[in-house]
């Protein structure tokens, strides 16, 4: 069941999408400002196809917990654990903050402090979900 605030991230997600369409452009430019070692991680994915997965996945992770946040938080332990093999533990959850400046900063005439507590609620959940 899709909460108040929920439902306040559904509309971020909805008003990005209607107005700049994809986060992944920006969302990875933040990734790669973020640490110089990041980028050459992604060396061998010479289409992007499995970063536009991941911006993909992240996404759906976000769509999954405004109606089921269990479900969602499941899916973050799995990602989370394969990203292991890459050798990204702790710095998982850099990605979903990333995204949520991309859509806050898009989302700039709409951006409530409401919206930013029902996102920092969402990452915190997301921060928690380990096995
Ligand atoms: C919101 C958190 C994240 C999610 C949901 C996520 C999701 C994904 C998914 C689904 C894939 C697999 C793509 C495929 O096999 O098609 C992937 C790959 C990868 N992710 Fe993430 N990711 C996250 C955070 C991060 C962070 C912070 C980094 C830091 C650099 C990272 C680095 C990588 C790397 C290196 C790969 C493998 C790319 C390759 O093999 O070329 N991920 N990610």
């Amino acid at each position: 069941m899709s909460t108040p605030a929920n439902k306040l991230i559904e509309q971020t997600l909805t008003y990005f999408a209607d107005h700049h369409g994809d986060p992944y452009a920006s969302a990875f430019q933040k990734l790669y400002a973020a640490d110089p070692r990041y980028e050459p991680l992604f060396v061998l994915d010479t289409d992007e196809g499995l970063r536009r997965n991941m911006m993909r996945t992240t996404l759906e992770m976000i769509a999954t917990y405004i109606d089921d946040a269990y479900a969602a938080e499941n899916l973050v332990i799995g990602a989370r654990l394969v990203h292991l093999t890459y050798e990204i533990d702790d710095d998982f959850d850099l990605f979903f903050a990333i995204t949520r400046d991309v859509i806050a900063e898009g989302c700039a005439e709409i951006w409530s402090d409401a919206h930013a507590a029902a996102w920092v609620t969402m990452l915190t959940d997301f921060e928690k979900a380990r096995l």
